[in-house]
């Protein structure tokens, strides 16, 4: 009887579409009562097989407006919508752009499906935001989901639906250009920062204002042999599933709409035809309901991988993983016609990926309208608006992390009314920007030679540029520099690596400062007047040698539009900074990866301590320049008190860790205070120190307050090789502090 009805809906439905079709070829779904799924299985019963592989089909874009939709070098691509071989473009943005393009899909296709505009907004569209890994050390999870919100604004202003953002590989290794796209080395903070992200970016999907996020890349693609772009990978279950599967699990669990595949080997297999990852991990332990698109071209890169032996084979392999999108390799539009006819894909496993992708086709209402968002009115209001930038200052200031502050020479004094401010990056717009600066533009950005003269008039700057973009200096520009410090109060020098060498494809061997301004420092150093050294990088750089080169290191990063403005607050004291970094400084390039939650080894080296026959470097010391969570403020805090509710909890108990915490010093300020744990003994070896809270504090100058954390069995749990959760008796150290390093200890019982 059932099936009866069921057959008899479908055709009261298709002679419903049938009657109300619309002028264009889009099937008429406006104020229908049917459910998406509904809806999904419509068009799958009147799809080819060919339409269908276009919805797995996404081609980078490029100029669809006025003559270049006929433009010859486009006509290929336009053609391919026209045939319905396109489920989506990326890098095709504006609303302009997107709405032509559309119309294509929508009135001249046969289905008239409407298309999925993507594009790689990673950390702010049009107003630009300070690169994830500086957005992170603010240890301030609203303000990411705030500053991720307005990137989603202004990107669905301009025609998009999707972004390939947030990047949530966790990695310990400052070599591989984009650390500057996550959230640091830890884990778990990595997790809340990717859903922060996530919630900022989607809300819930439903209006114009949100956009899919697209969690990448799936899995741990941060653990590249030796930082090396595109590199092995081979890491361990026990870590997999400890330090680099959480970040993508908790950006389930947040509700991410789509995956990215990465585009390393896990166990020897390609991230993309991996159906451990897809299938097993993905979607039946972690019961994903989102689809999951390729990283650029990395199915037809099965072949290079030497996992596939030619295009047929990749689209293949990776189909029958439990991979869906092809993002530009095309191998899927291709052969998948051929593939199904020959019964090695079935129809099943097509409608099952291209099910998923028409969902949120219909969940974005392109249905009903497939230009919501690209409404040219719109674009012009939201982008670059005042009130984004006023929030991008906002997030600039508190990235900031003060690393040294010699003499309280910072915030800088009244009387240092003359200012040699020496520096290529003080000036240079363009070397603010790293490769994901989406559709922001440098010139409008504040440099921070203007964010100084805003705050404190050109008069009192005087600048002289000390290196070349080239990083090579000379004696003139060295000794312009001399000059001018020479005649100042106070000198601050910008360093560090162009902007533009961080993100993908922006690996370094040697990541300490370039000689050209050590040289230049050296020089500085000889006036004897204070150095405040600024660095401008998108990852810890090795700052040893300037350790007796600065009065002040202030770790800039990369802050995107109200760079100058941020900067100038933070040195003038106007804002008092309370970043925190989320990733380790290395002391030296041979000591990477170094990270705070490492492991204790058979003879770990006591520090400090006599080393011999312990684990250890005989020419450098095993810790980190600057260790996780450091962060220095204008005050100072000082913690004590550390208490815990028992002495031993049973698994079904949790345990509360008070602290207090005094402002000692004479500026109000904030302080990220964190709890780490360690468990002493486990089946599986646990790290010397994991971070389980933070609390970011506001303290105004001598004021105190008690600061409570809950740690409960969950906390204290980890996974074996299989990714079964562990919880085991026995005793755990508690840790909390301002930093990974500095902190008061106690200690309890789980029984
Ligand atoms: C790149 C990157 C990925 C990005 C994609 C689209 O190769 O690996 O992060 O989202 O291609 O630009």
């Amino acid at each position: 009887m059932k099936k009866v009805l069921l057959v008899f809906q479908l055709f009261l439905l298709v002679g419903l579409i049938t009657a109300q079709k619309s002028s264009t070829n889009l099937p008429a779904y406006k104020n229908t009562q049917l459910s998406i799924n509904q809806r999904i299985a419509d068009l799958l019963k009147r799809m080819t097989i060919q339409e269908k592989a276009g919805q797995l089909n996404q081609l980078n874009g490029g100029v669809f407006t006025g003559p270049a939709l006929n433009d010859p070098g486009q006509k290929g691509k336009v053609q391919m919508v026209r045939d319905g071989k396109v489920g989506s473009f990326l890098n095709v943005t504006g609303a302009k752009e997107t709405r032509a393009i559309q119309e294509v899909a929508v009135k001249e296709s046969r289905m008239g499906i409407p298309i999925l505009f993507a594009f790689d907004v990673i950390h702010g569209y049009k107003t630009i935001f300070p690169i994830p890994l500086a957005e992170a050390c603010s240890w301030d999870l609203k303000q990411m989901e705030i500053n991720s919100a307005i990137s989603a604004k202004e990107s669905s202003a301009a025609g998009l639906h999707w972004t390939f953002a947030p990047m949530v590989d966790i990695s310990t290794d400052p070599r591989w250009g984009r650390v500057m796209e996550g959230a640091g080395e830890d884990t778990y903070y990595g997790g809340l920062v990717a859903a922060a992200r996530i919630k900022g970016l989607q809300g819930n999907l439903d209006d114009a204002a949100h956009i899919m996020a697209c969690v990448k890349h799936f899995a741990a693609y941060g653990a590249v042999e030796a930082g090396r772009e595109y590199n092995h990978v081979d890491v361990s279950r026990v870590a997999l599933w400890n330090k680099y599967l959480p970040t993508y699990k908790a950006s389930v669990d947040a509700g991410a709409a789509t995956i990215m595949n990465s585009f390393n080997v896990v166990d020897g297999i390609p991230a993309s035809a991996n159906s451990f990852l897809v299938d097993d991990v993905l979607k039946k332990r972690w019961g994903f309901k989102g689809f999951v698109v390729s990283d650029w071209g990395s199915f037809g890169e099965l072949i290079n991988h030497g996992y596939a032996t030619d295009d047929k084979d990749a689209a293949m392999k990776a189909l029958l993983s439990g991979s869906m999108m092809d993002m530009e390799s095309k191998v899927v539009v291709e052969h998948l016609p051929a593939l199904v006819k020959e019964g090695k894909i079935t129809m099943q496993q097509v409608d099952e990926a291209v099910g998923k992708i028409l969902y949120y086709k219909f969940k974005l209402g392109l249905f009903e309208d497939p230009y919501k968002f690209s409404d040219e009115a719109r674009e012009k209001a939201v982008l670059f608006s005042p009130e984004n930038r006023a929030v991008a200052l906002k997030a600039a200031q508190s990235s900031i992390v003060l690393l040294k502050n010699n003499n309280q020479v910072l915030p800088l004094k009244k009387s240092a009314s003359k200012i040699a401010l020496v520096g290529l990056y003080a000036k240079s717009k363009e070397d603010m920007f790293d490769f994901w600066i989406a559709n922001g533009d440098a010139k409008d950005a504040v440099s921070i030679y203007e964010g100084l003269q805003n705050k404190l008039g050109a008069g009192s700057i005087d600048y002289s540029q000390g290196y070349n973009a080239d990083n090579t200096t000379s004696e003139t520009l060295i000794n312009e520099a001399v000059k001018s410090a020479n005649n100042a109060d106070v000198v601050i020098a910008t360093i560090g690596l162009s902007g533009k060498l961080g993100g993908e494809e922006r690996s370094l061997a040697n990541i300490n400062i370039p000689e050209a301004q050590i040289q230049l420092l050296k020089a500085l150093q000889k006036t004897g007047k204070p150095i405040v050294v600024l660095v401008n990088s998108g990852r810890p750089m090795v700052l040893t040698q300037i350790q007796d080169l600065s009065t002040a290191i202030v770790q800039c990063w990369i802050l995107g539009t109200e760079t100058g403005n941020a900067v100038a607050n933070v040195l003038t004291g106007a804002y008092n900074p309370s970043g925190k970094t989320v990733m380790s400084f290395p002391y030296a390039v041979g000591q990477i990866p170094v990270y705070y939650n490492h492991f204790n080894t058979n003879r770990p080296a006591p520090d400090p301590g006599d080393g011999a026959w312990k684990s250890r470097y005989r020419d450098i010391p095993n810790q980190p320049l600057y260790p996780f969570g450091y962060g220095l403020s204008y005050t100072t805090f000082a913690y004590s008190g550390l208490k815990l509710s028992a002495s031993a909890i049973a698994k079904t108990e949790s345990v509360k860790v008070s602290v207090n915490v005094t402002n000692t010093g004479k500026m109000d300020g904030e302080e990220v205070v964190q709890l780490y744990i360690r468990d002493l003994t486990a089946s599986i070896v646990r790290p010397v120190k994991e971070l389980k809270g933070f609390q970011k504090i506001n303290l105004k100058a001598g004021e105190s307050k008690s600061v409570e954390f809950t740690l409960s069995a969950k906390d204290l749990s980890f996974y074996d090789a299989n990714g079964k959760t562990i919880v085991e008796a026995g005793k755990f150290n508690v840790f909390v502090g301002g930093d990974s390093k500095n902190t008061l200890m106690s200690s309890f019982d789980l029984k």
